[in-house]
């Protein structure tokens, strides 16, 4: 499907990092991008507060969902469970949330394209909670593209890749993880949002992509 004046695409977690780059990519093209989340009123966590933001915005083509919650690390043995499950309430359950209440509001033609993350296949010790959540999502979507057919369902898994995700840390420790994972990834370099984009404009623009996910991670899975 074409982009024209009448195309409308949602980006839910659209104000910052990945999200906010697929925001731009899309600003290039003709249609309207609406950008939410919790700083809009927003919260994919809340099922009613997702229903009432579709019934009020009414239809639309593409959704992308990059929302994600900060998960927490270490080995089970000394695990935040409390933690470890409010992260899966945000990303796992606040997408799959999104996604049923936003389903008979999308065009046929429309898409749906979610964000999972490099850990999903990777196996390191001390990062389940990302490993299941992101793992749970994936098998998720592609069940999604065989239910909702034919609209199309993807996503994209990012590896490391420079956001506000990381503001929290010092400057030098965030400089530090960069240089770390640049020079151990085969491409070289950390990811930038825009490399992201990249990825969601590709499941949106193309026909036969459906029930797949689109690593962009700098070869961290072959690292
Ligand atoms: N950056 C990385 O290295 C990396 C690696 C692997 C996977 N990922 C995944 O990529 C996605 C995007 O990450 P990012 O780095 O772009 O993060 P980011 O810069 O922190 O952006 C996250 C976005 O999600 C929104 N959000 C968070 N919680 C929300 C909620 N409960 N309801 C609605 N919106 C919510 C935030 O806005 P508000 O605060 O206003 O709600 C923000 O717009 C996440 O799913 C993350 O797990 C990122």
């Amino acid at each position: 499907m074409g982009f024209d004046d009448r195309v409308r695409t949602f980006v839910v977690g659209g104000t910052s990092g990945i999200g906010h780059a697929v925001v731009e990519a899309l600003q290039a093209r003709p249609g309207e991008i609406v950008a939410a989340s919790r700083a809009t009123g927003f919260d994919i966590s809340d099922p009613a507060q997702a229903k009432a933001f579709f019934e009020q915005q009414g239809s639309f083509d593409h959704l992308v969902i990059t929302a994600g919650s900060q998960a927490p690390g270490g080995e089970l043995s000394e695990l935040d469970l409390t933690a470890a499950k409010a992260a899966f309430e945000t990303k796992f359950w606040g997408s799959v949330t999104t996604v049923q209440a936003a389903v008979p509001h999308i065009r046929p033609g429309g898409t749906i394209t979610l964000t999972t993350g490099f850990l999903a296949r990777r196996t390191v010790p001390g990062t389940f909670v990302k490993t299941a959540m992101n793992a749970a999502l994936e098998a998720t979507v592609k069940i999604l593209a065989r239910e909702l057919a034919p609209l199309r369902v993807n996503a994209v898994s990012p590896g490391l890749t420079k956001t506000e995700a990381y503001t929290g840390m010092t400057p030098e420790a965030r400089a530090q993880m960069y240089q770390g994972a640049a020079e151990n990834l085969p491409a070289g370099r950390v990811a930038q949002a825009q490399d992201l984009a990249a990825g969601y404009l590709f499941a949106i623009d193309t026909p036969s992509v459906t029930g797949t996910v689109i690593d962009i991670d700098g070869g961290a899975l072959v690292a």
